[in-house]
C-alpha cells in the first residue's frame, strides 16, 4: 500500500537509463516548480545506482541554472543491476527515508519505470517522466529526446545524401531505437530516404536489392536506406547489397551521436511541461503515474499501463515514406 501522501516537505529527482537531450530541462522544471510550490528538492546522482549508494545532493533554483539548452544529464545516469533485486530496492527505500525524501520523480524509459513501479508498489510514491530518444514508451505520443535525436539523424542523412548523390552511391545509415523503428521512420520520412527498414515490418534482402536496382533503372542515381538498429546490422546488410547489386555501397552507423547535443525547442518545451506536471501530480496525490503527452496536453497515466507494454508504430507513416520514395 502506498502511504497516503500529505503535502511532502522534500521530493527527490533522478535520471536513469540511456540519457536523452532535454533531461536537464526536465530536472530544471522539477526543481523550479517544486521550489515555487515551497518544497525542498534532493537530486539523486547516477539513477537507481546512486540511490542505493546514497549519492545525493540538495538542489535549489540556482543549481539548475544554465542547463535548459544542454544535452546529457547533469545528475548523470546508469543502468543498475542491483536495483533489480529486492535487496537493492530495500536499500534504496532506506536511503530515501534517511534523506527525508517523501516522493520521487524518475526521468527515463521502460527500465526506469519498471523500477519506479517497484518503489510505488512497495509503498513509496513515485511519478515517472518519459525521457528516451527511442520514443518507445507506450501511452505518450512523445518522450523527451526523441525530437532532438530525429533532427540529429536527419542532419546526418542530408550530409550523406550530398555525397551519395555526388558519387552515385548506395548509403545505408543505421540509426538507434533499440527494438523499435520510431527514429528510423521519422528521420527516413523527413529525410526523403529511398527505403526505411524498421523491426516492425519484416523485409527481404532480395526484394530490397531489386527495388534499389529498379530505382536506378528509373533514373535515380543514388539511394539512401535508413536502417533501424533493431531491423538489421547496416554493416552486414551493406555487404549483401554490394554483392548482390554490384553497386558502390557505403555504410554509416550513427550510434551515440544521436544521444547528445542541444535539445530542440520542442524537447525543451516538452521537458518543461512534463517536469512541472510531475510536481503537480505529487501535490495532487497522483503518484504511481507517468506524465504522458497527448494532443498537446500533459496527462497522468498509471505506470501499470506503461510497464511491460510495447508501443505500436504508425504504419501509415511507413506506407507514406514508401509511396513518397518512388
Ligand atoms: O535507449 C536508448 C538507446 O540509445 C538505444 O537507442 C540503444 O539501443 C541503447 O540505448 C544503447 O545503449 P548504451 O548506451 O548502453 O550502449
Amino acid at each position: 500500500m502506498t502511504k497516503s501522501l500529505s503535502r511532502p516537505r522534500r521530493i527527490g529527482v533522478l535520471t536513469s537509463g540511456g540519457d536523452a537531450p532535454g533531461m536537464n530541462a526536465a530536472v530544471r522544471a522539477v526543481v523550479r516548480k517544486a521550489v515555487y510550490e515551497g518544497l525542498l528538492v534532493t537530486g539523486v546522482m547516477r539513477g537507481y545506482a546512486g540511490l542505493i549508494d546514497g549519492d545525493m545532493r540538495p538542489l535549489d533554483e540556482r543549481s539548475v541554472g544554465d542547463l535548459i539548452h544542454r544535452g546529457g544529464t547533469f545528475l548523470q545516469t546508469a543502468r543498475s543491476e542491483r536495483f533489480k533485486t529486492p535487496e537493492g530496492q530495500a536499500q534504496a527505500r532506506a536511503r530515501l527515508e534517511e534523506a527525508g525524501i517523501e516522493a520521487l520523480v524518475t526521468i527515463g524509459g521502460g527500465g526506469t519505470f519498471k523500477g519506479a513501479l517497484a518503489l510505488q508498489d512497495a509503498g513509496f510514491p513515485v511519478v515517472g517522466v518519459p525521457g528516451s530518444i527511442d520514443n518507445d514508451i507506450p501511452e505518450t505520443e512523445y518522450s523527451i529526446g526523441f525530437d532532438t535525436a530525429v533532427d540529429t539523424a536527419l542532419d546526418a542523412i542530408e550530409r550523406l545524401r550530398d555525397t551519395a548523390w555526388a558519387h552515385s552511391r548506395v548509403f545505408l545509415v543505421e540509426v538507434m531505437g533499440r527494438d523499435t523503428g520510431f527514429i528510423a521512420l521519422a528521420a527516413g520520412l523527413a529525410g526523403g530516404a529511398e527505403t526505411v527498414l524498421i523491426p516492425e515490418v519484416p523485409f527481404d534482402v532480395g526484394e530490397l536489392c531489386e527495388s534499389i536496382l529498379t530505382s536506378y533503372r528509373k533514373g535515380k542515381r543514388h539511394s539512401v536506406i535508413v536502417v533501424a538498429e533493431g531491423a538489421a546490422s547496416a554493416a552486414d546488410l551493406g555487404r549483401q547489397v554490394r554483392e548482390r547489386t554490384g553497386l558502390d555501397t557505403r555504410v554509416t552507423v550513427l550510434g551515440h551521436v544521436q544521444r547528445g547535443g542541444r535539445p530542440t525547442g520542442f524537447d525543451r518545451t516538452l521537458a518543461s511541461q512534463m517536469g512541472a506536471a510531475a510536481v503537480d501530480f505529487i501535490l495532487q496525490g497522483k503518484t504511481g503515474q507517468m506524465t504522458a503527452w497527448r494532443s498537446g496536453r500533459v496527462l497522468a497515466v498509471p505506470l501499470e499501463e506503461v510497464v511491460g507494454r510495447r508501443k505500436e508504430i504508425d504504419l501509415s507513416l511507413y506506407e507514406l515514406a514508401r509511396i513518397l520514395a518512388i
